[in-house]
């Protein structure tokens, strides 16, 4: 079983909450299946290259069967090495924090890499169908405010997004933990974190469980 850990937060972690909060979900999962083989992909520090003009035009030289420049021959080489790594994952946590009722763009660039025709979804008659079926995804996500209730509700871009791109390749299984409120609430932020503590470790032990049984 291998977990692809995307961590979108370029900050060391011991100043981050999402960092903490996914460090301890892995340790609990890692404690509960010692079978799961953990690998990270730390997005500020990879070369996760961008959908540019070299890369769109890349596509349509490789479909007219045209040789590519030399730069389109990295990028696109490192775009399949990327996409290869995902798909060789069972399951996959990505860890983001909230920034302008977004995530960093380090991770749509990430996504721009993975969600790939012919890979990841397919054009079928019925539509575009998604081709991971059985895969697992976790969100860990630390958020000043609040969007799980409240007034703020309708700006949560996030997690709506990741979930609707998983199910877009065919991951239904997907879970998420927040710490939400630690910039409005700075008096609770520790105690918010222990329960979304309490959350990744049942999360934890359900997802270990049935990895184990899969
Ligand atoms: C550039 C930036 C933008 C942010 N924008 C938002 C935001 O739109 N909404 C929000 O609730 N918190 C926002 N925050 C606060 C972070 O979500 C909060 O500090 C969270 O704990 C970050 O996760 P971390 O502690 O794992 O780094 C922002 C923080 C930064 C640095």
């Amino acid at each position: 079983m291998k977990l692809l850990y995307i961590n979108s937060n370029p900050k060391p972690m011991e100043q981050s909450y999402g960092l903490r909060l996914g460090r301890h979900f892995l340790n609990e999962l890692s404690d509960q299946n010692s079978n799961i083989e953990i690998e990270t992909i730390n997005l500020y520090e990879e070369n996760i290259p961008f959908i540019d003009a070299d890369v769109l035009d890349a596509w349509g030289k490789l479909a007219a069967g045209q040789e590519l420049s030399p730069s389109q021959v990295e990028k696109t080489t490192r775009m399949s090495e990327i996409l290869e790594q995902f798909l060789s994952a069972d399951m996959y946590v990505f860890n983001t924090p909230m920034w302008n009722l977004s995530y960093p763009p380090m991770l749509k660039a990430y996504i721009d890499n993975i969600v790939m025709a012919g890979k990841t979804f397919a054009y079928t008659e019925k539509g575009p169908a998604g081709l991971l079926a059985g895969k697992t995804a976790v969100h860990i996500q630390s958020r000043g405010g609040v969007y799980s209730e409240g007034p703020a509700q309708a700006f949560e871009f996030t997690n709506g997004y990741l979930q609707g791109v998983m199910a877009f390749i065919g991951i239904t299984d997907y879970h998420h933990i927040f710490a939400e409120g630690m910039a409005a609430l700075p008096d609770r932020a520790e105690e918010i974190l222990a329960e979304a503590r309490e959350k990744a470790s049942g999360l934890a032990k359900e997802l270990a469980s049935a990895k184990r049984n899969a």
